[in-house]
């Protein structure tokens, strides 16, 4: 054998030596077993920084809501900053076709451009409403994996009442919602690494050209991209924008949590298997956890998250204190059995201790420690809950919950 030869195999010999290690260490260090838990204690939320407890609504609102707001805004997901420039913004519809499926809707996109003296960037969102009512109607807005352009969008020519996603479009515009869709990567790639493109760049300060390590992340700036949504929303005279509910998937029901934790105008938010750094608690370590989310997908997160890799009893939150800064609005997480990277049985835990603060408002919340049997939907209290067979998607079973979910605590 040659030299070069020689040395090509010797390379590739320890490359996949190395490789193989690493794959094998990956698969070794992820846990999914129950009684292999670590024994964690989660951080108080009726108790806030100065140790006063927090029994009304209003201490909550005025107290711990905007502590522990500004604790997942430093330390987990990134503080939207301050754009030291002034910032225009134009909208333009576009493409309105008012026969859409068979007349039953309108749909059209929506084009929001942002400029500012650092540059500019645009998102263009989807937005579909249904003919049949003279009055505004409440919308589910999905932060989508699928862009505007993607055929995914089009109607299913084999079931026609659908996109050829499988979203039931049909059945939600006949019981009367809009549907808008947010593109996830408008104003953001999927694992963005440098940050010189998209929005992040018109929010820079002089000199800057890298998000500091307390701004925000992949997930904050999908979520800001939802607000944006949002306020286009407040001026379209077809839809009623006190009654949004925001949805998302996996990555997208994270980017669902913290945007509706932080914009008080989302009536409801829906996390759809949104495990780690979403509905899960980040203590058990089960499935996915910080350190794995971190090395795979490093801007995810703010950087000031990395800190806590392997610390996380060292975090001043956990997960259920996302989901109850949604507090008293209604909110939905959906699990699924196989799904065990998202930790399911976490995203139920973190629901489930959400509700001491709903409880300060009278509101019904999840009943029991234990998780519900599957396909055992709890829709009747203003935390809901499923857990169903199968695998980390969003089915048909899914979206029927979300939208009896809705009909009781929207309409
Ligand atoms: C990866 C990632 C998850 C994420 C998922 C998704 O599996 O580790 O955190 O939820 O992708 O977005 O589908």
């Amino acid at each position: 054998m040659s030299r070069p030869a020689v040395c090509t195999l010797f390379l590739l010999v320890i490359v996949t030596l190395v490789l193989g290690r690493q794959r094998k260490e990956n698969d070794f260090d992820v846990n999914y077993d129950e009684s292999r838990l670590p024994s964690y204690q989660l951080p108080a939320l009726l108790i806030s920084a100065d140790g006063d407890t927090v029994d009304t609504p209003e201490k909550w609102r005025t107290k711990r809501r905007p502590e522990i707001l500004s604790l997942f805004a430093n330390l987990i997901y990134g503080r939207i900053p301050r754009s030291s420039n002034p910032m225009l913004t134009d909208v333009k519809i576009e493409n309105v076709d008012d026969s859409f499926m068979n007349g039953k809707a309108t749909r059209k996109n929506v084009r929001i451009l942002f400029r500012n003296i650092n540059g500019r960037a645009e998102m263009n969102i989807l937005v579909i409403t249904p003919n049949k009512t003279d009055t505004p109607v409440p919308a589910f807005m999905l932060l989508n994996f699928d862009s505007n352009d993607s055929e995914k969008l089009d109607i299913n020519p084999i079931h026609p009442t659908r996109l050829k996603s499988g979203l039931p479009l049909g059945e939600m515009l006949d019981r009367g919602y809009a549907f808008i869709s947010v593109y996830q990567q408008d104003l953001i790639a999927h694992n963005e690494v440098d940050f010189d493109r998209g929005i992040q760049p018109l929010f820079f300060q002089r000199g800057q050209s890298f998000p500091k390590a307390h701004e925000w992340g992949v997930l904050a700036t999908i979520g800001w991209g939802a607000m944006r949504a949002l306020d286009y929303l407040e001026t379209d005279e077809k839809i009623d924008h006190s009654k949004v509910a925001l949805m998302g998937h996996s990555k997208l029901g994270k980017a669902t949590l913290w945007a509706a934790a932080q914009d008080e105008r989302f009536a409801l938010a829906i996390s759809a298997q949104s495990g780690c750094a979403g509905a899960a608690l980040w203590r058990r370590r089960s499935g996915e956890t910080l350190e794995k989310m971190v090395t795979r997908f490093p801007y995810w997160l703010c950087r000031n998250a990395w800190k806590f890799v392997n610390q996380e009893d060292d975090l001043p939150v956990d997960q259920h204190m996302l989901m109850a800064l949604m507090a008293p609005r209604p909110v939905y997480v959906a699990s699924a059995v196989d799904d065990h990277w998202a930790d399911p049985r976490g995203e139920y835990l973190s629901a489930f201790h959400a509700g001491q603060v709903y409880r300060l408002f009278g509101k019904k919340v999840l009943p029991s420690l234990s998780s519900p049997e599957p396909a055992q939907p709890i829709l009747d209290r203003q935390i809901g809950y499923h857990i169903r067979p199968g695998g980390h998607s969003v089915a048909d079973y899914d979206w029927v919950q979300f939208l009896d979910f809705a009909d009781r605590h929207l309409r």
